[in-house]
């Protein structure tokens, strides 16, 4: 089977976690930076575990210093998403790391991002669009300006409103007001949870941030209520198995719970989180859930009909799409 020609629905992607790291270094050295703490001998980005893995994200990040630089950054992105068959792919966007919460800079930022995925779209079949996240442990009053970025810009490229950064930090409830104010605008909402915390992380998350799609979400897997009330609500779950096994979430991928989820009857669907940084593209998702589950063309299939039904763009384009 040739996983790599097909096509693919990929909902959850950090747009500078998807920096190859080739890239990283050449913008490090445009700028004079020293950044060769956060590369192994091989070149790959090197980290001990979550905690340092954001680390060495931000350090990553401070390359990138403009919008030019994320119309760079998106382009080569973009290239690499449509060697591995995406058609459509949803990017978390931070207005953190383009202008610290500026609502000038973060247009421009926004505009350039736009801009290479316009051209990508002309050139390569792939379509982006963008989530505004804010960093949870940058801490809730952080993420206000953020959240107003988000909330001034919705529409059009962007298209919702969520939270990434370190799960362990505060509760779902602290930053329930900036999740109030996205739902308010009409943002369709995500939340990274249950990557590491476990099923009262999810549960809370569905409580209080009333989100309709859940980022990982496989802490869920110990509690049986909580994978019902998952089904149920149809609240869909962005798994990056590669991800979870790379970063030690989960022991292996013979024990992701990414098949119990889907035979629960709980939506879920596929993505690399951020690629470069956990050595997987969606080629190897899709090579290793076969492996190791069996799936085969009609299962991608129903996973990406599931991913397309609980993408954020308008309906236009997920007809454009399917
Ligand atoms: N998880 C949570 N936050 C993140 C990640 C991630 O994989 N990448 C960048 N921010
Ligand atoms: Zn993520």
């Amino acid at each position: 089977m040739n996983f790599q020609d097909m096509p693919k629905v990929e909902l959850h992607t950090h747009l500078e976690g998807c920096a190859p790291p080739e890239f990283i270094r050449m913008l490090a050295k445009e700028k004079g930076l020293d950044l060769s703490g956060i590369f192994n001998a091989d070149g790959t980005y090197a980290y001990r575990d979550f905690d340092h893995f954001l680390e060495v994200y931000e350090a990553a990040c401070t390359t990138l210093q403009g919008p030019q630089d994320f119309y760079r950054l998106t382009k080569a992105v973009l290239e690499e998403s449509a060697s591995h068959g995406v058609v459509y792919q949803e990017t978390f966007i931070s207005p953190d790391f383009c202008g610290g919460g500026d609502l000038g800079a973060w247009r421009e930022y926004l505009a350039a991002m736009e801009e290479a995925a316009a051209e990508a779209d002309r050139d390569l079949g792939i379509t982006l669009r963008g989530i505004v996240t804010v960093i949870r442990h940058f801490g809730p009053e952080a993420g206000k300006p953020a959240a107003h970025c988000g909330v001034e810009t919705f529409g059009g490229f962007v298209r919702g409103f969520g939270m990434a950064g370190g799960e362990m930090v505060g509760r779902p409830a602290d930053y329930s007001y900036l999740f109030d104010q996205a739902r308010e605008a009409g943002m369709p909402l995500h939340c990274h949870a249950g990557e590491w915390g476990g099923p009262s992380m999810v549960q809370e998350t569905l409580d209080h941030l009333k989100v309709d799609r859940i980022g990982h979400g496989i802490g869920a897997i110990d509690d049986p209520a909580l994978v019902q009330r998952l089904a149920d609500s149809g609240v869909t779950l962005e798994v990056c198995p590669g991800s979870n096994v790379f970063l030690g979430a989960v022991d292996s991928w013979e024990s992701h719970p990414i098949q119990k989820l889907r035979d629960a009857g709980v939506k879920v669907t596929v993505s690399t989180d951020d690629p470069p940084f956990f050595g997987t593209t969606m080629t190897r998702e899709y090579e290793m859930l076969n492996k190791t589950f069996g799936w085969t063309k009609p299962d991608f299939d129903e996973v990406n009909r599931t991913a397309l039904a609980a993408a954020f763009c308008d309906d236009a384009t997920r007809q454009t799409i399917a």
